[in-house]
């Protein structure tokens, strides 16, 4: 492809998703900012419309929330609220012989005179009651999120309006109700009748039933933004680890791009095909499969019957009883022996996808506050593969006479110090994924804005792996095992063959594990192979569960772990590589071009955001403890990515609480002062040593530079200095004097500071260091006069659960580290980062 049909595929993908995306909603749907006076529209592309057409109560209160959030990501509909004191109704007009979506958004924020947590109030639509004595706040708080979204089918009526009242307890004095924004969106008929699990030959009619959206996942695969999804529902599929259960994760597949999913009869409103591409199956080890169940579990409200629906599609076999497999909900059996799930058999062949819909009545003698989904292989039907598979995962609270409501968030799960926060935040079972959350919302926001972006700012500099680039965020294009997420098992042979018997012309670095060699596997894809000392005490096999699970960790801002060797007497992990290098090298002694600042800028967004994942947005918090300029490499689009985390040290420190005591590892001049005091790890260090990053960009000299006057010798004690004394300016890199808009440098410098506080509790979480960078990036544009849309500010959110992933390449250099790791034993070879917290659930 030459440059031209690039650039011209370039703008037509552009263009595609600006069309595409607002394109899909119906006319018919309204999107309501409550309190709003103007018609606008959100990042991503919703119009949203003033509320008074539709209120039928006068005198209601208007309200701007005086404090916005930076995890908020977009203003609309958030910043804006209607408040109520008294009953109060909106009546829209809707098709009575349809079902509808309604989503209700709460930013439960300062409300000028009003103290929120005095909010307490019942919503309902018609005559079913959604919520009751309902506390934005209280759930806000519990989630650990600033907003909240809730999201219901409601049954056809046959009326012609839809009424949704909003009701202030009459139990609490000043109590008041609030809403943000209002969403009805016609759907299809979409639902039927649910088997009841347990009850042979009983059913559940949903046609008929009000829903509440609890979880909607996409199995094995990436989160789908709303702007994604099929049939312009607009709704949100999140990735399916945070609740998985097992010891094992099973395995990620996914169909190659261009297979078609063939919808048949089956609305595609449904779900859109990349929820069917994507599966989590056991594994090839069959043997093993039977042993075990594939686990995931969901926390709901207890004595309501929930639907679930699991949607499958089979895109590798193509006949019957090539796969079949038993379900339980709940310990009961759904599926099983003569009745195993066989998706061919249920679907009619390869690339058709089918769902079925459960119903499972959740009291205290059954599941209590829980579903549960397991499956294993039917050792019955004899398949010719012992493997379970599950596309996607729908779960729906039914309504019981006429009620959805269920209590807050118990007091008891949210207590007030830090610390206990930090353990709820780790335990994403509740936070960040529930279904309509904050995160989500975000997510799609962003993700637009990103997307978007990508595509304007690439520059095709004739690298040889265009193709991985597409879709940075979804859906993207890179298909072979290294984006499906499974940890493979190379042979010493492969390896070999790929770096010519470990030429010493391939090495491109050395580590502290040993040599990293530049090789080829599969005929072609570009790898990094870092081969161990062979005196490395450390055997991989202890390793290996861990290396399993770090090579499910995808993100577009992280460099992969794609497998590993531990072949006749050799240990080698396989890596993408990155054509680029290091961030390093393009800072100083390079004979490179000089970066730009708002390249530099989007370099450090990009790390951030790597980081931010690697500390909330995986299963466990993972603390890099080696953040570096070495450890930031960049693939042939300049996409930033952190590199050497992993392969943390287990053993009893794990387990003592909300910080891990373990020898010291980093790299002087970037270790953070208190954990070298208390020898102490948090994410905060991490901080710490991103904030030393990030002088190092502005400043171009290295973290240490021992031939300096003694006050200059460490970056960041000098730069802090610098800042303090006002005199910035003087130690800038020379390059970049009169490019950076003032306030911009303001606030990048600001940001950098307060990554160097001295104590860990005054320095900001990654998401907030990366939402500051990005309002830097946005302020140097408006600037420049470079920016053509504003966004919202942006914070990491839409990193949960796990990005892009297969952009490509990535050599991991580090060189001429002084490690603090190389100065104290063997013991602490291989060890990277550490994992915290790894109890799961
Ligand atoms: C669930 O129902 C049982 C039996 O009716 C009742 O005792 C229990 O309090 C209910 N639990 C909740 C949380 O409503
Ligand atoms: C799988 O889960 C079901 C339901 O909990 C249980 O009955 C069955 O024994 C489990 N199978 C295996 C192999 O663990
Ligand atoms: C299913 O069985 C497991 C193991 O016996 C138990 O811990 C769990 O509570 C059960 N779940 C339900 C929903 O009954
Ligand atoms: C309302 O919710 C609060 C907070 O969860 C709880 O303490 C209170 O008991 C509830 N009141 C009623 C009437 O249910």
């Amino acid at each position: 492809m030459n440059e031209k049909t690039r650039n011209l595929c370039s703008l037509i993908c552009f263009f595609y998703v600006l069309l595409v995306s607002p394109s899909q909603s119906n006319a018919k749907d309204v999107a309501l900012g409550c309190g709003a006076t103007e018609p606008s529209t959100d990042p991503d592309k919703k119009k949203w419309e003033p509320d008074t057409k539709f209120l039928k109560t006068p005198d209601t209160v208007q309200a701007t929330a005086t404090y916005q959030d930076p995890s908020l990501l977009s203003t609309i509909p958030y910043m804006t609220a209607r408040i109520f004191t008294a009953p109060a109704t909106y009546e829209i007009p809707v098709k009575g012989d349809k079902r509808h979506l309604l989503r209700l958004h709460f930013y439960p924020s300062v409300y000028t005179g009003l103290n929120i947590d005095d909010s307490y109030f019942s919503v309902a639509a018609n005559d079913v009651t959604l919520l009751s004595n309902f506390s934005a706040a209280i759930t806000c708080q519990a989630l650990t999120q600033a907003y909240l979204v809730r999201e219901y089918s409601l049954a056809p009526t046959l009326k012609d309006v839809l009424t949704i009242t909003l009701t202030p307890s009459d139990k609490h004095p000043k109590a008041f109700a609030f809403i943000n924004g209002i969403e009805v969106i016609e759907m299809p008929e979409l639902f039927d009748t649910a088997v009841l699990v347990g009850f042979a030959d009983q059913t559940s009619d949903v046609k008929s039933a009000n829903l509440q959206t609890m979880f909607r996942v996409n199995v094995g695969g990436q989160d789908i933004p709303g702007s994604k999804d099929s049939g312009g529902l607009t709704r949100t599929w999140y990735n399916d680890a945070p609740y998985i259960f097992s010891a094992g994760l099973g395995v990620t597949l996914q169909a190659s791009d261009n297979f078609r999913i063939d919808y048949q009869k089956m609305p595609v409103s449904t779900a859109p095909a990349d929820v069917y591409k994507t599966a989590r199956s056991q594994g090839p080890n069959g043997d093993l499969n039977v042993k075990s169940n594939l686990t995931w579990v969901f926390q709901v409200d207890t004595n309501f019957t929930y639907i679930m629906r699991l949607h499958f599609c089979e895109f590798q076999q193509s006949k019957i009883n090539q796969k079949a497999f038993n379900i339980y909900i709940n310990n009961k059996t759904a599926q099983a022996d003569a009745e195993a799930a066989d998706i061919i058999a249920w679907s009619g062949g390869k690339g058709v996808p089918t769902y079925k819909d459960y119903a499972m009545y959740v009291d205290t003698t059954n599941g209590g506050e829980e579903v549960s989904l397991q499956m294993t292989p039917s050792v019955f039907a004899k398949p010719e593969y012992l493997d379970s598979q599950l596309n996607g995962l729908e779960i729906f609270k039914m309504d019981t006479m006429k009620n959805l409501a269920g209590p807050n968030p118990k007091p008891s799960d949210m207590k007030a110090n830090e610390d206990a926060k930090k353990e709820f935040r780790g335990d994403k079972r509740v936070t960040a994924f529930v279904i309509g959350s904050a995160g989500g919302v975000a997510a799609v926001l962003l993700c637009a804005l990103c997307f978007t972006m990508y595509q304007r700012k690439r520059k095709f500099q004739g690298s040889e792996s265009y193709t991985s680039s597409w879709l940075p965020l979804y859906g993207n294009s890179h298909t072979s095992t290294i984006s499906a997420g499974l940890c493979r098992r190379f042979s010493l042979s492969e390896i070999k063959h790929g770096t010519q018997n470990f030429d010493e012309s391939n090495v491109i670095g050395v580590g502290g594990f040993g040599k990293v060699y530049k090789g080829v596997i599969d005929g072609g894809t570009k790898v990094a192979i870092k081969k161990s000392n062979p005196n490395s005490e450390q055997g991989l096999n202890e390793f290996e569960t861990e290396i399993e699970l770090l090579s499910r960790l995808r993100h577009k801002h992280l460099v992969s772990l794609i497998g590993y060797c531990d072949d006749g007497g050799e240990m080698c992990l396989i890596y993408d590589y990155m054509s680029l290098g290091t961030l390093r090298e393009h800072l100083y002694n390079t004979k490179r071009p000089q970066l730009t600042w708002k390249r530099r800028l989007e370099i450090a967004i990009g790390s951030a955001r790597g980081l931010h994942y690697l500390h909330t947005g995986a299963k466990y918090t993972i603390i890099h403890r080696d953040v570096k300029t070495t450890n930031i490499l960049l693939d042939e689009n300049w996409v930033a990515k952190v590199s050497d985390f992993g392969l943390s040290k287990t053993g009893p420190d794990m387990n003592a609480g909300g910080h891990v005591s373990t020898v010291v590892k980093g790299s002087f001049g970037y270790l953070d002062p208190e954990y070298f005091r208390r020898q102490q790890l948090t994410e905060k260090s991490d901080v710490y040593s991103f904030g030393v990053v990030l002088f190092e960009i502005l400043c171009a000299r290295p973290a240490l530079n021992p031939s300096l006057p003694k006050e200059q010798v460490s970056l960041g004690d000098w730069a802090l200095n610098c800042k303090r004394k006002g005199n910035l300016d003087d130690i800038i890199d020379p390059n970049l004097k009169g490019k950076i808009n003032a306030e911009c440098l303001k606030k990048f410098a600001d940001t950098a500071e307060k990554c160097l506080s001295d104590s860990g509790l005054d320095r900001p979480s990654m998401g907030d260091v990366l939402w500051n960078l990005e309002f830097a990036l946005q302020v140097q544009e408006t600037a420049d006069g470079t920016r053509r849309r504003t966004p919202s500010h942006g914070s990491a959110s839409e990193d949960l659960g796990g990005g892009g992933g297969g952009g490509g390449m990535a050599v991991n250099v580090s060189a001429g580290e002084h490690d603090v790791s190389d100065l104290s034993s063997e013991e602490n070879s291989g060890i990277f980062s550490q994992i915290v917290n790894p109890k799961g659930r």
